[in-house]
């Protein structure tokens, strides 16, 4: 777009011919209006730029940062008092920053601070990634924990990690799906893109609405194809499969397929759907939850990774929550509480079948 639009400009003003000018500009005036009618119908359609791109101009700087913090020998409107802060940010830590617009207070933001409301009516319970117990400093068993110094991470050989927003994502921007960071450990990381588009199916309009936002964020908006597993164990490298495979198991493993042979899985009954483990809602006092999700890495687009087959496989966010959720260690379904021992197996049965 950007190099059409030099091209364009060109065009456009480098005609010096007093006779044909007229007539040039009414030539430009139509490539104008169709140039822009480009940008806009993409815009409006599939594809939409990430949000926080700041490449595509798509958000001010000073939605975040101040250039100086005073005004009037004040605090600038809309900046957190008790500053000049970090990286000039207008909040005093990144967690709060992000959080300012992601608790829930902007309905074109995505909710990630529980309790989360903005998906009621959805058909969904929260959104792909879930949601954080709480803005930071307290230490919580829901899920990954902000702003907390944790001297041992579990299945990893980093240790003093404090979890920030910008721990996983680049508030601005990258090419991966939902501005994750490639190397959020540091290193190599994943030098492929995490993700293709069929991660998504309906991006929110440009600017976004609330109702857009609800149904691009909502869990079931997503279809895996590569790399999420491995994204994860960046920085949980004890879960890597040159650590963690059939010969040396030290938890479940990913990227294996229900139906690869000689697994104690059912196939057939989670290509079915129905039956044990499969339900409707999570905790709504009947055995079953929804379907967990998978990966399908022969998708090609976003309707094929949502197939469902015998082929699929197992992800760590089959079980998990990425931020986290309701219950222990961020898992989908109530499997580690005691007090609902209805769904406790419901997500294990969707495979296993027991
Ligand atoms: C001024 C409000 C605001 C602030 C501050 C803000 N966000 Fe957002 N963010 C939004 C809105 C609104 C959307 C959804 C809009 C859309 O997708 O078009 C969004 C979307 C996102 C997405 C999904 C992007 C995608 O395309 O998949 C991520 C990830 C995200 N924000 C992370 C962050 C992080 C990390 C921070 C802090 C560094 C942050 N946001 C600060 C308003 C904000
Ligand atoms: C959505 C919020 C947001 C927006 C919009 C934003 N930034 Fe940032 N920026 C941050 C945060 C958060 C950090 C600190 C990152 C961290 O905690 O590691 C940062 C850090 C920086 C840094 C320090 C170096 C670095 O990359 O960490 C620079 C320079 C910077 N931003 C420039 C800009 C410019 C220029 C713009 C506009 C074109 C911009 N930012 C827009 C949130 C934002
Ligand atoms: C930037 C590094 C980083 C990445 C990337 C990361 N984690 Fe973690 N994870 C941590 C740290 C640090 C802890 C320990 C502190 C805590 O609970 O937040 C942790 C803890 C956990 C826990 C235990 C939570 C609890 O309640 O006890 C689970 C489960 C988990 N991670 C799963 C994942 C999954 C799944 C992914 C990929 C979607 C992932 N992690 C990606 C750093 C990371
Ligand atoms: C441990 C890594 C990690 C941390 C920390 C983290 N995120 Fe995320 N976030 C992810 C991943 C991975 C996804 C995509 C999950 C999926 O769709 O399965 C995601 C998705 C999102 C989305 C898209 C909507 C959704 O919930 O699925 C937003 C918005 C977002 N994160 C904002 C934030 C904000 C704001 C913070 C800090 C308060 C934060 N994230 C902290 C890993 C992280
Ligand atoms: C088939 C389901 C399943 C998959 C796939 C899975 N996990 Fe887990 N994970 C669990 C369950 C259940 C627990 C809690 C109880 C347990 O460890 O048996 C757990 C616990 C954890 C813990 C906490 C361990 C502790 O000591 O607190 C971390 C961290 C974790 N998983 C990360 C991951 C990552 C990263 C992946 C992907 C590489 C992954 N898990 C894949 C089901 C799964
Ligand atoms: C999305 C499908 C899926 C889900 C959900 C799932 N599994 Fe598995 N499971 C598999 C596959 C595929 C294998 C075969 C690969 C392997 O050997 O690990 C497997 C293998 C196993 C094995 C055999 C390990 C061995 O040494 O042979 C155990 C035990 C197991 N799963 C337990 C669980 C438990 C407990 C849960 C629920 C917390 C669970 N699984 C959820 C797909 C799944």
């Amino acid at each position: 777009m950007k190099i059409s639009k030099t091209t364009e400009h060109t065009e456009c003003t480098e005609n010096t011919s007093e006779k044909i000018i007229n007539y040039k500009i009414s030539l430009c005036s139509l490539w104008l209006i169709v140039f822009f009618g480009l940008i806009l119908s993409s815009a409006i359609t599939a594809n939409a730029t990430p949000y926080h791109d700041l490449e595509k101009n798509r958000q001010p700087c000073s939605d975040c940062h101040t250039q100086h913090y005073s005004e009037g020998g004040g605090t600038p409107p809309g900046v957190e008092a008790g500053g000049p802060f970090a990286e000039l940010l207008i909040r005093a830590t990144t967690n709060k920053l992000c959080l300012f617009c992601h608790d829930g207070s902007d309905p074109k933001a995505p909710d990630v601070l529980g309790p989360v409301t903005m998906y009621d009516g959805s058909g969904d319970e929260h959104s792909g990634a879930g949601f954080f117990s709480n803005s930071g400093g307290v230490s919580a068993e829901q899920g990954h924990d902000l702003g907390v110094t944790s001297v041992s991470v579990p299945f990893s050989s980093m240790t003093n990690m404090t979890l920030t927003c910008a721990s996983c994502h680049d508030p601005h921007g990258t090419i991966n799906y939902r501005n994750v960071l490639s190397s959020p450990a540091g290193g190599a990381g994943l030098t492929v893109e995490m993700a293709k588009d069929v991660f998504r199916d309906a991006p929110p309009g440009d600017p976004p609405s609330a109702t857009a936002s609800v149904s691009a964020y909502k869990e079931s908006n997503e279809g895996y194809k590569a790399n999420t597993s491995l994204w994860c164990t960046e920085c949980h490298d004890g879960l890597k499969p040159s650590v963690n495979n059939p010969v040396n198991r030290v938890h479940h493993l990913i990227d294996v397929p229900v139906n690869g042979g000689g697994y104690p899985t059912d196939p057939a009954h989670w290509a079915a759907g129905t039956g044990p483990g499969f339900g409707a809602a999570t905790g709504d006092l009947t055995e079953g939850v929804p379907r967990l999700r998978f990966q399908a890495s022969t998708a090609t687009d976003y309707i094929s990774s949502k197939v469902v087959a015998s082929g699929n496989e197992v992800i760590c966010t089959s079980c998990h929550l990425a931020h986290g959720g309701r219950y222990k260690k961020g898992l989908v379904w109530p499997y580690l509480e005691p007090d609902s021992p209805i769904d406790a197996n419901s997500g294990c049965n969707q495979c296993h079948n027991f």
